[in-house]
């Protein structure tokens, strides 16, 4: 395609030139194929042509490019000091605004890359039921665990997913049930919206057939969190009871690389109200299930499981205390009475 040195140059292929303009452009039609700047809803190439983008960074930047009162932020932040021994006061304050605009929110961990925070929800998922298959629909980042027959992806690592199909009841439905009968699935995950809108019957049924498979049902709210909605696809379809864990990102920090994960209020089948006034984490409708994911995830951030990669503890943060996480899970089993992650239900 070029001989740039930097094959394809930017991360996804979907903002390489020949994915925004197609193989072979017009003719008379020379297209950019690198930028200088962004401003606004504009950017600027080499030659200083100026182009309205429609793309916005593929949704990341919906304030616009280059935002002064973000950029403000990020300088602040900058000259505060990026990293540090402690975690950040600001990482708090963050959680705390993200917790009064979506109240169902108990608690958050941030991360950088929206493939890194699927993949944290995820791995939650596997430790929280003890299982491993995944079922996955939409776009979720290159790393392995949802690449399905991608080269260089290991067959053990693509033997644990299978691509559900959006907006397809009947078929979705039977994959679900076909592993939940065989106590094989961890998780649901899908994008809320691809190309077209999810159907109510769609979403109802994700909700209901995760509960009773046991697995744990994420939406990846990467591109469409505080664009459909402030809360995403979860508060513009009133998806009740809330999926267990949502990903959110892009818009979150108008294109710096800031993304997390949420573990969400379901509060069962009493509703709504009650999540939105008393947040709690719920992964399903069982108090069992409620109270030991509560634990899973504390104890899986906490000991590093889910390393934290925000701004003031990069990777060298990312301490792995196995035995740490190994006692607060017994903790958590001995609590609920003998029952195990294992056998969910
Ligand atoms: C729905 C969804 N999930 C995950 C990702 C991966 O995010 P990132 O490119 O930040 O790793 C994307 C990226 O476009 C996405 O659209």
């Amino acid at each position: 395609m070029n001989d740039w040195r930097v094959p394809g140059f930017t991360s996804t292929g979907s903002k390489r030139p020949d994915a925004l303009f197609g193989p072979t452009p017009e003719a008379g039609f020379d297209p950019p194929a690198q930028m200088t700047r962004a401003s606004g809803c504009r950017v600027w190439d080499q030659s200083g042509r100026e182009y309205v983008d429609y793309i916005m960074a593929l949704g990341a930047v919906a304030l616009g490019y280059g935002h002064p009162a973000v950029n403000r932020a990020a300088t602040a932040a900058i000259n505060a000091g990026v990293v540090g021994p402690l975690p950040p006061v600001s990482e708090q304050e963050l959680a705390d605004a993200l917790a009064a605009r979506i109240p169902w929110l108990e608690r958050v961990r941030f991360l950088k890359t929206g493939a890194e925070a699927v993949a944290a929800a995820v791995r939650l998922a596997r430790v929280a039921t003890g299982r491993e298959e995944v079922l996955g629909c939409g776009y979720h980042g290159w790393l392995d665990w949802c690449q399905g027959a991608t080269d260089g992806v290991p067959a053990g690592i693509r033997a644990l997913f299978a691509e559900l199909p959006f907006n397809d009841v009947a078929t979705s439905r039977q994959m679900i049930r076909d592993r939940g009968r065989a106590h094989r699935l961890a998780a649901v995950v899908i994008e809320p919206v691809v190309v077209v809108e999810p159907t109510r019957e769609w979403l109802e049924m994700l909700r209901a057939e995760t509960t009773r498979a046991g697995a744990v049902l994420i939406f990846d709210e990467i591109k469409t969190a505080f664009r459909l909605a402030i809360g995403g696809a979860v508060e513009r379809y009133g998806v009740r009871p809330a999926p267990d864990l949502v990903v959110l990102g892009k818009a979150l920090a108008n294109g710096f690389p800031r993304r997390c994960v949420r573990a969400l209020a379901s509060g069962g089948h009493a509703a709504a109200a009650r999540a939105a006034s008393a947040p709690e984490c719920a992964f399903g409708t069982s108090d069992w299930r409620r109270r030991h994911c509560r634990d899973v995830f504390s104890a899986l951030c906490d000991g590093g499981i889910v390393p934290a990669s925000g701004a003031g503890r990069g990777a060298a943060g990312a301490v792995v205390q196995k035995n740490r996480v190994q006692l607060r899970l017994a903790r958590a089993r001995r609590r609920d009475g003998g029952q195990n992650a294992r056998n969910p239900r």
